[in-house]
């Protein structure tokens, strides 16, 4: 009964799809994408992350460009180059890789940027035109799991949807799109937080689960309605001695007594992380092709 969504897969896919476009756009004479990315200080994570997109832009036929700091950069000089990346004609979009170190205000620094060039849909612009369904830049997590539910044709109109999490950059957007009139969405969402009672309870309620809290293992089979589909944001590092890395990933999902109850379900690794990566792709592709702010 349970079937898995393939996320490496279809990330290749599209990342195919992509490719085949750019080569079109660089025969018809036009530029390549291009994707800058600001990376401060080494935290593991955002090294590993930030090194996927440049590998994943190579894979699209994009031209990237990383900018490193180190964690005693300023917020000026973080600025400075946000400035630089805004007015240069040949950059289509860029990033700055989350977190930043404690003495800058990532607030500050995401309304730097301009939301033409947002293609992370950080700035309040973009979120904003989201919220509202206006045509923008959507995040790349939530539109790597929107992605999944539609090619994997999974219905969620009329649906229950519970989101675990309210972080800005997946469980807020992503309540957002799947209650949105639209396809995939029309879902019944509720959204699940630190502070919320009966956890347990309402998500024995729900069709579908997108677990985006950063804590292993959190989704027990007894939370589970059989036939539930589970979307696993969870990407926490956990020790394990038998890998060369010393860790692995791990989701917010039991995986492993989970996935017999339900009809669809994401692993981790190889869900929704690839998902993300290439929305990003996605995203600067619409960013060159200036298919959402025309000039
Ligand atoms: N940190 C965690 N996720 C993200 C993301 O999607 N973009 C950026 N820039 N930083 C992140």
């Amino acid at each position: 009964m349970m079937q898995l969504i393939d996320g490496k897969r279809t990330a290749t896919e599209i990342k195919a799809e992509i490719a085949q476009t750019v080569t079109e756009m660089v025969a018809e004479g036009r530029k390549r994408p291009h994707l800058a990315a600001i990376l401060v200080g080494h935290d593991g994570g955002s090294e590993t992350y930030v090194a996927h997109k440049v590998k994943a832009c190579e894979e699209c036929g994009f031209k990237s460009t990383l900018l490193r700091y180190e964690d005693d950069v300023t917020e000026q000089e973080l600025l400075e180059s946000i400035d630089r990346l805004n007015a240069d004609p040949d950059v289509d979009g860029f990033i700055v890789q989350l977190p930043l170190p404690r003495h800058i205000s990532e607030q500050r620094i995401i309304e730097a940027i301009d939301y033409r060039k947002d293609v992370d849909g950080f700035h309040p612009v973009n979120v904003g035109r989201m919220s509202i369904g206006l045509p923008c830049f959507i995040s790349a997590t939530p539109m790597g799991i929107m992605t999944l539910l539609e090619r994997y044709n999974i219905p969620t109109r009329g649906t229950r949807c519970v989101v675990l999490g309210r972080s800005n950059i997946v469980g807020k957007p992503v309540s957002t799109l799947m209650m949105q009139k639209a396809q995939p969405g029309n879902a019944t969402v509720t959204v699940c937080h630190s502070a919320t009672p009966d956890i347990k309870e309402i998500c024995r309620e729900a069709d579908i689960i997108i677990a985006a809290l950063g804590s292993p293992g959190f989704v027990t089979e007894d939370m589970v309605k059989p036939g539930a589909v589970i979307i696993d944001v969870g990407t926490t590092r956990v020790p394990d001695a038998s890998r060369k890395s010393g860790f692995r990933l791990r989701g917010d999902v039991d995986f492993d007594n989970v996935a017999p109850k339900c009809s669809w379900i994401t692993p981790v690794p190889g869900g929704v992380g690839p998902m993300t990566i290439v929305s990003l792709m996605k995203n600067t592709l619409l960013a060159a092709r200036r298919d959402i702010y025309p000039d």
